[in-house]
Formats: structure tokens, sequence, C-alpha cells
């Protein structure tokens, strides 16, 4: 089968197409013969090797040869033990401990994934997994009439993360590049930042919940932005800044009355299914920006990579 590997941390040329033996499912896993894969902000992390906690898996070399997390496909092979899903059947869900996605076939464990709902496309269904686990999860304390900040929100959870938020009566601001302003207050955003000529933590009016996937101030930033009992969650960033945030961003909330922390998302069916429910409902929309081949991966990871991508950004083997 084709495969997009890599054997070194690098930029997108480092990866190359190889035939490579199809794998095969060991007990409790399933084969999938992928129908596609989005992209996500970690596999470029996870290309480049940078922030540092995606090296965990490997710290000269990349833990895994294939990238590509957020499956959907056909099941084609079972192991032993599966009782959920036979030959046939259509499923999706974040492949993070397997990876694989970049590939004709992936190999993840009958945990990862769940039945695709009929009426999403596999590409639809590939860009829920991961975005929509860490845009639930983190747009979860929202309530009505909230004020919320969601920074880095032009993006794949973000644009996710916006809509949840308006659906739970907030008023939300977007921050993001220039290029995603418009896009973010098509998804319902009240408000929208250029984060290269705003800085949002010097608003005067501050935020109740604050959602930072890229986050890299200083803690009193974050805390100067917060409301009093406010909160502050962040899943992406700069090593340093997300230390920051687990030390003195901890103390610091405690004594000011707020809440600074780092969310540690939740993976697998039962966090991203309700957002799949929603969009089958028509309540949340999806927005594939593009479509890839499996050749053109290199390009689909600098789109994200490089802030390009409004939205996700789906590969298709
Ligand atoms: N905590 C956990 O358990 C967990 C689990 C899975 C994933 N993650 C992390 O969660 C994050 C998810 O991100 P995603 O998939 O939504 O990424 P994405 O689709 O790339 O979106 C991130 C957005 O942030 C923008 N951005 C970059 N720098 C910014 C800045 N300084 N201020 C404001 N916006 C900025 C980017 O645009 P430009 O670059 O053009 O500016 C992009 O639009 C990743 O960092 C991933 O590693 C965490």
């Amino acid at each position: 089968m084709r495969a997009v590997v890599y054997d070194r941390y690098g930029y997108p040329d480092v990866l190359r197409v190889e035939d490579v033996p199809v794998p095969s499912p060991a007990a409790g896993q399933l084969r999938v013969k992928v129908n596609a894969t989005s992209v996500n902000l970690s596999d470029w992390e996870s290309l480049r090797g940078s922030p540092a906690y995606v090296r965990i898996g490997g710290l000269r070399t990349p833990g895994h040869r294939t990238l590509g997390s957020d499956i959907a496909g056909v099941v084609d092979a079972v192991g032993a033990g599966v009782t959920r899903f036979r030959p046939g059947d259509e499923v999706y869900g974040d492949n993070l401990a397997m990876m694989g996605g970049f590939a004709e076939y992936a190999v993840a464990p009958e945990s990862a994934l769940a039945p695709k709902p009929a009426q999403l496309t596999f590409a639809e269904a590939s860009t829920l997994p991961q975005a929509g686990a860490i845009a639930l999860q983190g747009t979860a304390p929202t309530a009505p009439g909230c004020r919320v900040l969601i920074n880095g929100a032009g993006g794949g959870s973000g644009s996710f993360a916006i809509q949840l938020a308006k659906r739970l009566g907030a008023h939300v601001t977007g921050v993001d590049n220039a290029a995603k302003l418009d896009f973010m207050r098509s998804l319902g955003a009240d408000d929208v930042i250029d984060y290269r000529r705003e800085d949002f933590s010097r608003q005067s009016r501050p935020y109740d919940l604050i959602l930072d996937l890229v986050a890299h101030r200083s803690v009193f930033a974050y805390r100067r932005a917060l409301a009093p009992g406010g909160t502050y969650r962040c899943v992406g960033g700069s090593v340093p800044a997300l230390l920051r945030v687990l030390t003195a961003g901890w103390v610091a909330g405690r004594l000011s009355g707020r809440s600074l922390g780092v969310l540690v998302v939740t993976p697998g069916p039962a966090q991203f299914e309700p957002l799949a429910a929603l969009c089958v409902a028509g309540e949340v929309g999806i927005h594939v920006e593009r479509t890839f081949a499996l050749d053109e991966v290199p390009s689909a990871l600098a789109h994200v990579g490089e802030g390009h991508a409004l939205g996700k950004v789906v590969v298709i083997p």
C-alpha cells in the first residue's frame, strides 16, 4: 500500500510516499481502509518535533513513521476479541496512539473508533474526533451570557469551539490572524481580534472563559484578561508557556480568585460523538477548507502548520 513516511523531524520535505506492507490488526485492533484523514496541528507538531512534548514517543527520531490520527474509513479486517465492528462497517476516530492515517490502510484500537453517522461524508467525519473533543471540553464551562475568548479560533478546534460557545449563549470573541477574521465572524463570533495587531490581554473588558489553543503569554497576562471568578484553559502552545500556566498560573489564579490551568483533553468516541450528533442535526457546521491527495500531504501539513487553513483540511488517500 502507499503511505506517507518520514524518518527524522523536519519540514515537509522530509516526507515521502513509499510502498509499505499493509498492516495487520493485533488483538483488540481493526484495520481500516482509509477514505479520509483530517490534518491537525498535532500532525504538524509531530513532523517538526516541536513543542518538545511531541517527542515523548521518540526523542531523536519520530515514534511513528506515518502521521495522521483523525481517520474515517471502512473496516477491512478485525483482530481477535473485537466485538463492536466487522468488515464493511464505516468508522471514524482519533487514532492518536498508533497514527498512520496518511496511508491507504491504518490499524487502530477498537476503543478509538465509533460508527460513522450515515449523514456525514468520510471527509466531514474525519474532521471531528480530535478538534471536536478539544472544542467540546474546552467550551464546557460556558454559561449563557458569559464572555468567552478563543485564542487561535480560526483553525480546526476553534471553528467548532466558536459555534459551541455561541450555542451555549455566550458572547464570543475569536482571536486569530487577519485572514481569518471574516471566517470567525461567519461562524458566529461577536467580536474578532487580529492577534498581530492587538493584544487581547491588554483590553479593558475581561473574559469569564478563555480557551487558548496557542498559549505563549505570561500568566500575568492571562490573569489580567480574566474577570474575577474567570477560567483560563490552554490546550496547546509553547512548552515554557504551558509549564508557566501549570506552576505560577495555578498559584496566581488561586491568589486572585481565578482559575488558570492546562486542559488535558480526554480522547475517545464519547468525547466527539456528541458533536457529530449536533452536526447531523444541522446545529453545528463542518468547514472543510481544502482536500489534498496522499502525495500532497507535505502541502497539506504546511497549509495547516503555517496557519493558512480556515477550519479543517482533509487528506483523501
Ligand atoms: N491538551 C491536549 O490534551 C491536546 C490534545 C490534542 C491536541 N492538543 C493541541 O491543541 C491545539 C489544537 O489546535 P488546532 O488543531 O485547533 O490548531 P489549528 O487548526 O492550527 O489552529 C490554530 C490557530 O491558531 C492561530 N494562531 C497561531 N498563533 C497564534 C497566536 N499567537 N495568537 C492567536 N492565534 C494564533 C493559527 O493561525 P496562524 O498560525 O496563521 O496565526 C491557527 O489559525 C494544538 O496545539 C494541539 O497540539 C492538545
